[in-house]
């Protein structure tokens, strides 16, 4: 029993150590509307950044490796379905990863 509950422990200690280590890289939401200054009437996306970085690597969006500074993609087009963060950034990689309603309109506009 005493054994179960140290390796519990160790694991527990490791798991934090590691959401600690993420926590300091990045944000861990990204209003996008308000950071892109973007018009329009669809809800704001809020950018589960922390989840993406858990799970990609920085380099797959951020020019760095090292991640943070400027995306791998220059977002210009911000307007209507056909904005830049649809076509170029977004969509093109959840399509890829195969994310589950990965381009349904809910699951970033909620
Ligand atoms: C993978 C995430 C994602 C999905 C899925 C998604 N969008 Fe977006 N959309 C964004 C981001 C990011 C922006 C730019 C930031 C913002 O407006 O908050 C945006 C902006 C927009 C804009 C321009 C801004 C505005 O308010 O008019 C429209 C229109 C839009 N989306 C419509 C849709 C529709 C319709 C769907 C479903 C077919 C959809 N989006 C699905 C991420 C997504
Ligand atoms: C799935 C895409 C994605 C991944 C993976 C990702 N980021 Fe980001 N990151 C973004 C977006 C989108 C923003 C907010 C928009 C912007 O800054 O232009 C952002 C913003 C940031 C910011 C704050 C703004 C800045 O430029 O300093 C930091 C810091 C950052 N990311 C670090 C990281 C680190 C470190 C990693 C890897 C451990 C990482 N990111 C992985 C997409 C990503
Ligand atoms: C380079 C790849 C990549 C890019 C670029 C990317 N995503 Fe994702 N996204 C993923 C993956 C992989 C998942 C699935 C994560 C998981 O299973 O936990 C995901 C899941 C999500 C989810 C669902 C999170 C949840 O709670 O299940 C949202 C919302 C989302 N992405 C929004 C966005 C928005 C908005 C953008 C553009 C600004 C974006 N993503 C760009 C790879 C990406």
């Amino acid at each position: 029993m005493k054994k179960v509950v140290i390796a519990g422990c160790l694991i527990f200690t490791f798991v934090s150590a590691a959401s600690l280590t993420l926590a300091g890289q990045g944000p861990e939401t990204v209003d996008l509307k308000a950071a892109y200054k973007v018009e329009g009437k669809k809800s704001a996306v809020i950018f589960p950044h922390h989840k993406h970085q858990e799970k990609v690597e920085c380099a797959k969006c951020h020019k760095d490796v090292k991640g943070g500074g400027p995306l791998v993609v220059d977002i210009v087009e911000l307007t209507g379905t056909s904005n830049d963060f649809h076509k170029k950034f977004c969509w093109p990689c959840h399509v890829e990863m195969k994310v589950v309603k990965g381009k349904s309109c809910k699951t970033c506009h909620s």
